[in-house]
């Protein structure tokens, strides 16, 4: 049982960008791979547990029979299926690059070139996280990322308190090997008591490792 501190644990992730259309043939996506979050899932099935894994559209494949994956394209999606498995969950690592607005209207057929400029109007999308982080229950544990551009753990600590985290896992721009589409990390985890750990540059399936590790000391395993 060691090996599988999981056992019995049931465990949501999610990974990958979200879609938002536009018209029936464009939308407003974001760089995000899904590769952090793949790994993260793997990692979790391979430690035991149950995995529900919701994830946006991405190329990324993951093998583990103890993983049921969800299929999603838009932030809407996203939520939706989050609401259905979280309350059963223990626990939940959102890793998703969720848009944070989203075409006000979608047009029913192909908006068609004009002269002059074109305006879309946004509206901002449910934050999943944070509405999570509202219904958590005593016991659950909720980690999210943050990626940041400038004041790197002043952002972190602030999404984490905002969001009712019990941990966030920044990772910065301004690493090289850190972020989008590479496949190493760079991260730095903060827990609720802002304990901070600073990882070194790795391969996104070590950084898994770390982030789990984590995750399991939060259930208190
Ligand atoms: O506030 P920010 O978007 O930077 O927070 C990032 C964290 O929040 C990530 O864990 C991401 O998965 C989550 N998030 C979300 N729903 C949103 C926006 C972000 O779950 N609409």
């Amino acid at each position: 049982k060691k090996n599988l501190p999981l056992a019995n644990k049931k465990v949501l992730v999610t990974a990958g960008p979200t879609y938002e259309a536009i018209d029936p043939v464009r939308f407003i996506g974001n760089h995000s791979s899904g590769k952090m979050g793949f790994a993260i899932a793997d990692e979790l099935a391979a430690k035991g547990a149950d995995v529900t894994l919701i994830a946006g559209p991405t190329a990324q494949k993951s093998t583990f029979k103890n993983i049921r994956r969800i299929d999603v394209v838009s932030a809407a999606d996203m939520l939706r299926e989050c609401l259905i498995y979280f309350p059963s969950s223990n626990g939940c690592i959102m890793c998703a690059a969720v848009a944070d607005y989203t075409p006000a209207e979608v047009a029913p057929q192909k908006i068609k070139k004009q002269e002059g400029s074109l305006t879309i109007e946004l509206k901002k999308t449910t934050d999943i996280l944070k509405t999570l982080g509202q219904q958590k229950q005593q016991g659950q544990v909720l980690v999210g990322f943050a990626l940041e551009t400038e004041n790197e753990e002043q952002h972190a600590i602030g999404k984490l308190q905002n969001k009712n985290l019990d941990a966030i896992v920044l990772n910065s721009l301004n690493d090289a090997g850190a972020g989008f589409k590479s496949d190493t990390n760079k991260i730095t985890i903060i827990d609720s008591s802002l304990n901070k750990t600073a990882f070194d540059l790795k391969d996104k399936n070590e950084v898994a490792k770390d982030i789990c590790a984590k995750f399991i000391s939060l259930l208190n395993l």
